[in-house]
């Protein structure tokens, strides 16, 4: 592909997630080529105008003035945080741009809704960044259902073991600890597994209920002689999990928790110090001002009688988990393992499908791979390639208000009607 027939893109957060995407745009430089960036942190901004090869005047530290030039690419990447999705996508989508657009879509129901209208006006394409769709192991289980093999299916357990050192990382230390500053866990985090489910079942969902609280992060499961900072001589840092020098300083390998903590792309030891001696990643996890639930639960009640029972907690080791039980056999699997087994009642045999062996992409890649798939659901849209994994942002936003009805239902102990809640946005 020429130069001039790539397709081109613009980056609205240079974060984490905008680091993610634009990687692998660029390792599929033959077809995407990214033109401009808008990112405050000048060293994030830097970072992607030199791998990027951008041009001095295209890199902006704010969008507005990006999306106040004339239309300059095909795709425009938001992965600003949650709060700051709608103002650039809205914007962006009067310019005329198709978005990459990170979940939640919105901070808010009416949010998601006003992206949503604004795109099917202006007749742009927004794929929203539900990851999960695009792994191997989610396509496969969809074409398991589809298959029939299962039969009818009536019901599922899935589950979202976040882990308790992810947890203190995201959601007691980090971007997401305060649900007014950002969106609640079930909508940041947990908005995948309402719309994998939705997905899976390809039914509409009539009713939630959940309950969920935040328990162990808090003061009173402080250690008496805990100080505020890890760093500030903590006598429990041997047999503590979240010693902050354990995880941000010692661990190497971790980019993501080294660059998050220290909001650079390529920090050095001195960063990390400075950020675990000055920053909430150095507090003692029982110590921070986070508000977030570290498990809650969710039973949603789809048509024609499926039933389905989600549980998040930060007490497991990490891996989605999923049985989906037919009337002629059931799915089990786990994402971050090749193996799915298929049981079937009729004659108590065992299928196994070895994800691996069937080449699939490296499953314990960004979530599973789907950070790779969603890319690639890009391109195929760009070319109008069909992918059944790929949802229109109606379907992305009526999927989104089942986290945010399942939020509601846990904060006024009421089960939550989807058509009624539907219809106030
Ligand atoms: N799809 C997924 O699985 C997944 C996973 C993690 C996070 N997310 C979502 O992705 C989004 C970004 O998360 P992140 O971890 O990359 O956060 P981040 O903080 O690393 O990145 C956000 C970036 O936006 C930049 N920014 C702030 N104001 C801006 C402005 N006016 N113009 C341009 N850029 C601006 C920030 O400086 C920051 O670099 C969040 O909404 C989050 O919920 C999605």
């Amino acid at each position: 592909m020429s130069q001039n027939s790539k397709k081109r893109l613009i980056l609205i957060g240079a974060g984490s997630r905008g680091k993610c995407y634009t990687d692998r745009t660029l390792a599929r430089s033959d077809y995407f080529e990214l033109v401009a960036v808008a990112e405050p942190i000048e060293e994030r901004r830097e970072y992607i105008k030199k791998l990027h090869g951008i041009d001095d005047s295209l890199c902006f530290d704010t969008w507005e003035p990006l999306l106040a030039m004339p239309k300059m690419a095909d795709v425009a990447i938001i992965a600003t945080m949650d709060r700051d999705h709608v103002a650039p996508a809205l914007a962006a989508i009067e310019k005329g741009y198709n978005l990459l657009l990170e979940k939640p879509a919105g901070a808010t129901p009416e949010e998601c809704r006003r992206i949503q209208r604004a795109a099917e006006e202006r007749g742009v394409f927004v794929l929203v960044c539900h990851v999960l769709r695009y792994t191997k192991f989610f396509r496969a289980l969809k074409d398991i259902i589809k298959s029939g093999e299962i039969g009818r299916v009536l019901s599922i357990q899935h589950s979202e073991p976040v882990g308790v050192v992810h947890q203190s990382h995201s959601f007691v230390r980090g971007n997401w600890r305060d649900s007014n500053e950002t969106t609640p866990m079930i909508v940041q985090k947990t908005c995948h597994d309402m719309d994998i489910l939705a997905w899976l079942v390809d039914k509409k969902c009539k009713r939630v209920s959940s309950f969920g609280t935040l328990t162990y992060f808090t003061e009173e499961n402080a250690p008496k002689d805990a100080p505020e900072r890890c760093t500030d001589g903590c006598p429990h840092s041997e047999e503590c999990p979240f010693y902050s020098k354990k995880l941000y300083l010692d661990d190497k390998d971790n980019y993501w928790f080294r660059s998050t903590c220290t909001k650079l792309a390529a920090p050095t030891d001195e960063d990390i110090i400075r950020s675990i001696t000055t920053t909430d990643y150095g507090r003692c996890v029982y110590k921070c001002k986070n508000n977030v639930v570290d498990h809650q639960v969710v039973n949603l009640e789809f048509e024609d009688g499926i039933l389905a029972t989600f549980s998040m907690s930060a007490f497991d080791e990490g891996g989605r988990r999923i049985k989906i039980g037919g009337t002629k056999g059931v799915i089990e699997g786990m994402l971050t393992n090749p193996i799915i087994r298929v049981h079937h009642f009729l004659d108590k045999s065992d299928r196994e499908i070895d994800l691996d062996a069937q080449g699939a992409d490296n499953i314990n890649g960004g979530h599973g791979g789907g950070d790779d798939g969603i890319v690639d659901a890009l391109r195929d849209v760009l070319e109008g390639i069909p992918n059944f994994s790929v949802c229109d942002i109606a379907e992305s936003c009526d999927n989104h208000l089942i986290a945010f009805a399942a939020e509601e239902s846990r904060v006024t102990g009421k089960i939550v009607d989807l058509e009624e809640y539907s219809s106030r946005f």
